[in-house]
């Protein structure tokens, strides 16, 4: 009896996804032949990511829904960018008894709390985007991390101003021979706003180019802050300013309109401007030429790759490379590679 009510939930439950989703045009063909054969119930995630209100991780978001088709039930929340509220929704989670956890924490430094919630309870985890302290991963052998490496995107964007700055004397403005810069930080205390910051500029001096350091200032990863700051370093430094470095694209694009109304992309008066994540607006200033350039940042495998993960995890078996299809180092991370993007090679990132 309680068989046949397993089957027909599932069978319910699969019509709801399959109800759901238009066409499925756009899911790989690897995923496919990873449906369920087990009898048919799908494992609960649940799923909470910091903000909804955030580009980035909209993208990852929607490539969580799209990957856990036919594979796993997933209810995704909103933490509203606030601890305690992403704390209670975890706790409703894990008093409905869901398999397993993705979790996106709004505060990376409580990811040892989760932990030890999520293990008393025995839901494996799965962090994504922001990154536990290294103390904290080691807590319990069913913690994962995925996410991509910090330094390597800041590395990414720093090459693309150094590239620029050497293809174009004139972007030394008051030929001093030393680039003056602007830095639009993310959220502090976030590593990939920390470790963009230092390893961008640490990869314009192993260049050979000489910085000084205008104006650096968060703009929490947003647009709107993004302007009105680089608004503020223009009204300070005006055409001192030779380079714009934003540690993502929204902060970027936001730097952008800032600098267009004090005239610059126009009759040949130019900024390199780089941001981080390859998001569709900034494809589109790339495009334009605003945009000197951007680092993927792989919201389709990040998601894709939580998904699997989670999925195994669910289903109490062991996480391994020909199961979720990502390599796993350490035994516990799944590192997504960036990719530099520039006007040559947009497709790369659409
Ligand atoms: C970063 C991304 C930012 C923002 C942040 C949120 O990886 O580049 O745009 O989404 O994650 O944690
Ligand atoms: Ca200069």
């Amino acid at each position: 009896m309680k068989k046949i009510t397993s089957v027909l939930l599932a069978g319910a439950l699969l019509g709801t996804v399959m109800a759901g989703c238009s066409s499925g045009s756009d899911k790989s063909a690897s995923d496919s032949g990873s449906k369920s054969t087990d009898g048919g119930k799908e494992p609960s995630i649940g799923v909470a990511i910091y903000k909804f209100d955030d580009t980035f991780m909209t993208g990852v978001r929607n490539s969580i829904k799209a990957n856990a088709e036919g594979k796993a039930k997933v209810d995704i929340v909103d933490s509203q960018n606030s601890q305690p509220t992403q704390n209670d929704k975890i706790d409703l989670f894990i008093s409905k008894k869901t398999n397993a956890l993705v979790i996106n924490p709004v505060d990376r430094t409580a990811a040892g709390v989760i932990i030890d919630k999520a293990q008393s309870a025995n839901i494996p985890v799965v962090f994504l985007n922001r990154e536990p302290l290294p103390e904290d991963m080691k807590k319990w052998d069913k913690v994962y991390y995925v996410g991509a490496k910090a330094e390597e995107s800041g590395t990414m964007s720093g090459e693309l101003i150094a590239d620029y700055w050497k293809a174009h004397p004139e972007a030394d403005k008051n030929k001093d021979g030393v680039l003056q810069y602007v830095m639009l930080k993310g959220e502090p205390g976030h590593q990939d706003a920390e470790l963009r910051t230092k390893y961008s500029i640490e990869a314009i001096e192993k260049a050979g180019i000489k910085v000084e350091k205008l104006e650096e200032d968060t703009a929490m990863w947003d647009r709107v802050k993004g302007q009105e700051k680089m608004a503020a370093f223009l009204g300070s430094r005006g055409d001192k300013i030779e380079a714009v470095l934003a540690n993502n694209d929204d902060m970027a694009l936001g730097a952008i309109e800032a600098l267009k109304a004090a005239g610059y992309f126009k009759d040949g008066k130019m900024m390199p401007v780089v941001g981080v994540d390859a998001t569709a607006p900034a494809i589109e200033a790339l495009q334009e030429g605003t945009l000197l350039g951007t680092v993927l940042n792989d919201a389709n495998n990040q998601g894709k790759a939580s998904v699997s993960l989670a999925t195994v995890l669910a289903k109490g078996d062991t996480p391994s490379k020909d199961n979720i299809g990502f390599d796993i180092t350490d035994n516990q991370y799944v590192w997504i590679p960036y990719k530099k993007i520039t006007k040559d090679n947009i497709n790369d990132a659409k």
